[in-house]
C-alpha cells in the first residue's frame, strides 16, 4: 500500500431526453399514475431511443463531459471500471468499447456485474486501484440501458426502471479525504427473487426463450422490497460502528433509487433526516448501476468538503453495501 487515498475529483450524469411518463405507461399496461406514485415515488423516467444505441453511447456522453469538466487529458486515464448489467454485447466488455470510442488510449476497462449495488462495488475496486499506487486517474461508470431488458408488457417492472449513466473520476490524494471504508455483501440465494431467465450459459437465448419473453427482467417486488430495506439498514450501522461514527457525524447519505419507500424506511430505521438524504428517483426511476452516480451528480454543489456521506444500495444477485466517502470539495 502507498500512503494515498483515492478520492472523487469530479462527478457527471447523463440521460437520454425522451421522457416516458406514467400516463404514457397507463395506455401500455394496466396501472395508473396514483399508483406508481404512491407506491414507488416514480413520476417519470427516461429512455435511450435509437437505433443501435446502447448502453456505451451513454457513457460516451457522460464520460467525454467528466474528462472536460475535471480538465484531465484523454492520455492520462488509466482504467475504467464499468458497473452495468446491460453491457452493449454480452462479450466485449463495454469498458473497452467505451475506451475505443472516446480514444483513451492508454486506459484498460472492464465491466464489473453487481446489479443495483455495481456502483459501489465498482468505486470500491477503482479505490484500490489508486490507494495501492498503482494509478492515478480511475474513472468509475456506472450506466444501465434498463429498457433493453424490461418487457413494456409486464406492469410489475415496467413502471419501475428507466435508463441513465453517471461516472466519477478517482484521484490520489494525501488529505484525510475521499474513500474511506465498505461493507460490502452478497447472498445467492436472492437469485430466485431477480433475475433473467435465459441468454446466459444456462439457458442459452433461442428461438423458444425470446418468444417466451426470458430475456426480460423477472422481479418479486414485495420480496426484493423487504430484504433492501433490512439490507441496507443493517450494513450501514455496521459501517458506522465499525468507524465509531455516530448519525450526527453523516452529513448526506445517497442511497440507490429504487423505491421512495424504501429509502424513507431506510432513513426512518437510521432516525437519519430525509432533508440530508439524496431522492432523483421521481426523474429517472430505478437506473440501477446509475442511480448513486446521478444523485452525486446532481448533489455535487450541496456537498462541502469535509463532508461525511455514505452511498448504500441493494440488488439483485442479492448484492448490497454501503461506502463511506469524505467528500474532497467544493464544486459551486
Ligand atoms: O433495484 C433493485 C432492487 N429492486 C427493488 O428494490 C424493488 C423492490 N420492490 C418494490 O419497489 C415494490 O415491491 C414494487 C414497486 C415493485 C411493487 O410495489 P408493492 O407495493 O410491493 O406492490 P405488490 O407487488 O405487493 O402489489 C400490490 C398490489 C397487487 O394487487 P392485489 O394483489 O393487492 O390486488 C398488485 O397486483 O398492486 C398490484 N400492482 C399494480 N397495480 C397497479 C402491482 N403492480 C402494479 C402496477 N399498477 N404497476
Amino acid at each position: 500500500m502507498s500512503d494515498f487515498n483515492a478520492t472523487i475529483t469530479g462527478v457527471q450524469g447523463w440521460v437520454p431526453e425522451h421522457v416516458l411518463s406514467n400516463k404514457d405507461l397507463e395506455k401500455m399496461v394496466d396501472t395508473n399514475d396514483e399508483w406508481i406514485r404512491t407506491r414507488t415515488g416514480i413520476v417519470e423516467r427516461r429512455l435511450l431511443k435509437g437505433e443501435d444505441l446502447a448502453t456505451s453511447d451513454m457513457a460516451v456522453e457522460c464520460v467525454e463531459r467528466l474528462i472536460s469538466k475535471t480538465g484531465i487529458a484523454k492520455e492520462e486515464v488509466d482504467l475504467i471500471v464499468f458497473a452495468t448489467v446491460t453491457p452493449d454485447m454480452v462479450m466485449p466488455d463495454t469498458a473497452n468499447t467505451l475506451c475505443d470510442k472516446l480514444g483513451l488510449e492508454n486506459a484498460f476497462g472492464f465491466d464489473l456485474k453487481a446489479a443495483c449495488s455495481g456502483f459501489i462495488y465498482a468505486i470500491t475496486v477503482g479505490s484500490q486501484f489508486i490507494q495501492t499506487g498503482m494509478y492515478k486517474k480511475v474513472i468509475v461508470v456506472g450506466g444501465d440501458k434498463m429498457s433493453s431488458i424490461i418487457n413494456y408488457e409486464d406492469r410489475a417492472t415496467c413502471i419501475i426502471f428507466g435508463d441513465g449513466c453517471g461516472a466519477v473520476l478517482l484521484e490520489p490524494t494525501k488529505e484525510q479525504i475521499g474513500y474511506r471504508d465498505a461493507v460490502l455483501k452478497s447472498d445467492g440465494s436472492g437469485r430466485e427473487f431477480l433475475y433473467i431467465t435465459a441468454g446466459g450459459s444456462k439457458k442459452p437465448a433461442t428461438k423458444e426463450t425470446v418468444e417466451a419473453g426470458e430475456h426480460f427482467v423477472i422481479q418479486e417486488g414485495r420480496s426484493v422490497f423487504k430484504y433492501a430495506v433490512k439490507g441496507m439498514c443493517s450494513v450501514v450501522e455496521e459501517l458506522m460502528k465499525r468507524n465509531q461514527l455516530e448519525i450526527s457525524d453523516i452529513d448526506w447519505i445517497v442511497p440507490h433509487q429504487a423505491n421512495k419507500r424504501i429509502i424513507t424506511s431506510v432513513a426512518s430505521s437510521l432516525k437519519f433526516p430525509m432533508e440530508k438524504v439524496t431522492m432523483n428517483i421521481h426523474k429517472y426511476g430505478n437506473t440501477t448501476a446509475a442511480t448513486i452516480p446521478l444523485c452525486l451528480w446532481e448533489w455535487e454543489n450541496q456537498f462541502k468538503k469535509g463532508d461525511n456521506i455514505i452511498l448504500t444500495a441493494f440488488g439483485g444477485g442479492f448484492t448490497w453495501g454501503a461506502v463511506w466517502i469524505t467528500w474532497g470539495y467544493e464544486a459551486g
